[in-house]
């Protein structure tokens, strides 16, 4: 296989063919990916684009496998994604139920790892709440870990279908500016996107009130601005996300209707970045809260299409981890 650059857009037709050579046993964080490493995900992701798009959506790469999703956090998105990524590449897949599972009687999550290796799967995909945690776990079993969202930490595949989807409209990552606005404290989506995108050379800025940023934000964007207008000027991209209740407890803002009038994106603030850009939220909405309901549904808004590319980088990266070679 021809060695990936890093400027790589081009999708490819026909067979799927093979996952790219990849070092690392687990996904854990995009901080452990080089740029090379992600244009090979970001590449072969577009041919799990094409199998998605196809009547038939069955690959038997997977097949005989088995995929556990245990999911300690709410989710829509990533949970359905990961299960469908699975099925389509014939793995077994079983979704622990958390909430009526021993974890409820006091079950360590050490324990509860140690159950699940007895069982013999070959990737566990886990959320957990605390940063750490998944890692920590990936420590005690014996089959490739998938990070799918610890605390405010990472949740790389998710970058990785962001990435896929500001790819897939201007057809490069490096240069491009990405504004990035909100609860950027409590988001491990704005941590993820910010390492990957610093990564490929694009100029990455966040957007938010103080008691959204976190200390040493500067260290991991290139500029940050408490000012949304002018923050927003001429970007390529601009990413919204929500704010973080279940980890803030709700002590963030003063009220809704403030924070929507000064960080809420509506079609007068987004005229401020560039002309053909791009509006992007990895869900769940609070439309109203941080998004005008019209901005959320405006031909600029690529919402939908991430949820698309997620279920295709999820098979790329599931089918990379578990081939043969990659163990
Ligand atoms: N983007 C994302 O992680 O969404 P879910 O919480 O619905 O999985």
């Amino acid at each position: 296989m021809a060695e990936p650059t890093t400027q790589s857009a081009t999708p490819t037709t026909g067979e799927a063919g093979s996952p790219p050579p990849f070092r690392h046993r687990h996904l854990l964080g995009i901080a452990d990916l080089d740029p090379v490493e992600i244009t090979a995900l970001l590449d072969y992701s577009e041919r799990m684009v094409e199998v998605s798009r196809q009547p038939n959506k069955k690959r038997a790469t997977l097949k005989g496998r088995t995929q556990i999703n245990l999911f300690f956090e709410n989710s829509t998105r990533t949970q359905a994604s990961f299960e469908l990524a699975g099925k389509r590449l014939s793995a077994d897949v079983m979704n622990m139920a958390v909430k009526s599972s021993s974890i409820s009687k006091g079950e360590t999550l050490i324990d509860t790892a140690a159950t699940l290796n007895a069982m013999q799967p070959d990737v566990i995909v886990i959320r957990h709440s605390a940063a750490g945690a998944v890692e920590l776990l990936s420590q005690k079993v014996g089959c490739s870990v998938i990070n799918a969202g610890d605390g405010a930490h990472e949740h790389p595949t998710q970058a990785l279908l962001d990435a896929l989807t500001i790819r897939r409209h201007k057809n490069r990552l490096n240069g491009l500016t990405v504004a990035i606005c909100g609860d950027i404290a409590n988001s491990r989506v704005a941590r993820s996107n910010l390492i990957l995108l610093g990564q490929m050379q694009a100029r990455t800025r966040v957007i938010a009130p103080a008691t959204m940023l976190p200390p040493g934000i500067e260290l991991l964007a290139t500029e940050v601005f408490t000012d949304m207008e002018e923050g927003l000027k001429g970007a390529d991209v601009v990413m919204m996300l929500r704010i973080q209740n279940e980890r803030a407890h709700g002590k963030l803002i003063p009220s809704v209707r403030e924070y929507y009038q000064f960080y809420g994106l509506d079609e007068k603030k987004l005229a401020l970045a560039a002309p053909d850009a791009i509006v992007m939220h990895p869900g769940p909405m609070n439309r109203g809260v941080e998004i005008d309901p019209l901005v959320a549904d405006c031909p600029a808004s690529v919402i939908e299409e991430q949820v698309e590319m997620g279920v295709a980088v999820r098979m790329a990266v599931m089918e990379t981890l578990l081939s043969q070679g990659n163990q």
